[in-house]
């Protein structure tokens, strides 16, 4: 029977994901991408060096492996085109025969990159997007509009692609006219992506199904980010939870085989919207400077707050996680209290235990904390649980009892090596 592992974040986003997925796809026959598009920022150390993934997914643990965009992924060609090269240069140059893209998945284009600048910049409560054109093309793909990879590839289709767009858009025809070169630019990036371009679905189905072989899915994003499930309006616009990944390639659910949440060991989040354990003094200041927390795509700084449990029980009853890697454990050494959200008190006064996904009531919830005493020791060359200070231990496990979760393993340091095993 094949192994079909998927991997998401558990909070919203930046959790760490590329570390972990590049470290246990390492024996994957297929590592794949299975929703978002280069929103994400995905950072990895291979031989001490670091690199930020934007589209490719982490699968650099052996040189076999296919790394796979699925039919559920957004794509940016010219941008893609630049990280296989810089993929190749940096690693090997066999990376580029192991990337494929589904010919089933979408394409960015200028107009929709376009369109998702204006909109944050003439709004008056803007979303805080990563500006990538990611909204407008998950818009445009559930309009019928959309442009497939496929399409993209051949002349005679994207043309007819170009024709219906003006027909149903004054606004995209003079963006047309306007922008001639760059839309030359955008259809010339097509002559290096033929040979990515497949029927990965296909392929990862007949894997799937008729083979041991084993699959690595890598999300993007975050639980709490989830079109449907996260903090609305203030989300990006695919489903990150694990379940996406079954419709995102078409298979049966149930041929998952096992479900990994990331997260911190504290939390963070990037643009807009509720946060109700955001730490807006000193503390906050202290965790982001600590734990250097600046995007990986956009570099702005990530706003900081305290382990969130209600909203992690949340995203393990949507997930069923068999296990959770937490990220970040050393950051947290030389705090002298930490704290846990265990409830949010509501308008009215009200102490309830339940993440409310909907943003006018979460806006107001005010985080109930339970504290607990924090560690001096640096904690970064231990390797088994029961080495960590007693008080480290006694903050997982008060994380996992809260949340019901388990932790499998905990992050403390950036390199794939540098964890804590459960
Ligand atoms: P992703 O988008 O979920 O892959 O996460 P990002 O790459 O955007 O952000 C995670 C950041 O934390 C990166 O800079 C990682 O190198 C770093 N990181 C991951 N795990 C650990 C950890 O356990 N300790 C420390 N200190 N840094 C970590
Ligand atoms: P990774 O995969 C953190 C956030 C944006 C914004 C919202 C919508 O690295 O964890 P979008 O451009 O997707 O329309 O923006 O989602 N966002 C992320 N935040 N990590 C990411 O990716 C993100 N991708 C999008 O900041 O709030
Ligand atoms: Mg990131």
């Amino acid at each position: 029977m094949a192994e079909v592992s998927v991997l998401v974040g558990a909070q919203w986003g930046d959790e760490g994901k590329g570390k972990w997925s590049d470290h246990l796809s390492r024996d994957a026959n297929v590592v794949a991408r299975f929703q978002g598009g280069n929103n994400a920022g995905h950072t990895i150390y291979v031989d001490g060096e670091k690199l930020v993934l934007h589209q490719v997914p982490c699968g650099f643990g052996n040189n076999d492996q296919i790394l796979a965009l699925t039919a559920g992924v957004v794509v940016n060609p010219g941008e893609l085109w630049k990280e296989v090269s810089l993929l190749s240069e940096r690693l090997s140059p066999e990376i580029t025969k192991r990337v494929m893209v589904s010919w089933n998945s979408f394409v960015i284009t200028p107009w929709h990159i376009h369109l998702d600048k204006k909109s944050e910049e003439s709004s008056l409560n803007p979303i805080g997007t990563t500006k990538r054109g990611i909204g407008p093309t998950y818009q445009d793909r559930v309009s019928r509009l959309g442009l497939k990879f496929y399409e993209y590839l051949n002349p005679k289709y994207r043309e007819a692609w170009v024709n219906k767009m003006r027909r149903a858009s004054d606004e995209f025809a003079a963006y047309f006219e306007r922008n001639k070169e760059v839309w030359e630019e955008f259809f010339c990036a097509s002559s290096h992506l033929s040979a990515f371009a497949g029927n990965v679905e296909t392929l990862l189905r007949e894997m799937i199904l008729r083979t041991n072989k084993k699959i690595f899915l890598e999300g993007a994003q975050g639980v709490l980010l989830d079109v449907n499930h996260g903090t609305y309006p203030y989300v990006t616009s695919s489903s990150t939870i694990a379940a996406g990944a079954a419709c995102s390639i078409g298979f049966d659910p149930r041929l998952i085989t096992k479900i990994y949440g990331v997260a911190k060991a504290y939390i963070t989040r990037v643009g807009g919207g509720s946060f109700p354990s955001e730490d807006l003094g000193e503390e906050g200041k202290l965790l982001g400077d600590k734990g250097q927390e600046y995007g990986a795509t956009t570099g702005r700084r990530r706003r900081c707050g305290w382990f969130d449990a209600v909203a992690m029980r949340y995203a393990q009853d949507i997930n069923g996680f068999d296990s959770i890697l937490l990220n970040k454990l050393d950051i947290l050494s030389g705090f002298k209290t930490l704290k846990i959200a265990t409830a949010y008190k509501d308008q009215s006064g009200k102490i309830v235990k339940e993440f409310s996904n909907r943003f006018h009531d979460l806006t107001f919830m005010e985080a109930q904390y339970e504290e607990f005493e924090g560690w001096e020791e640096n904690i970064s060359n231990v390797k088994r649980f029961a080495e960590l200070p007693e008080k480290a231990q006694t903050y997982i496990k008060a994380i996992e009892e809260l949340s019901s979760v388990r932790v499998e393993y905990i992050g403390n340091g950036p390199n794939k090596n540098d964890f804590v095993t459960c």
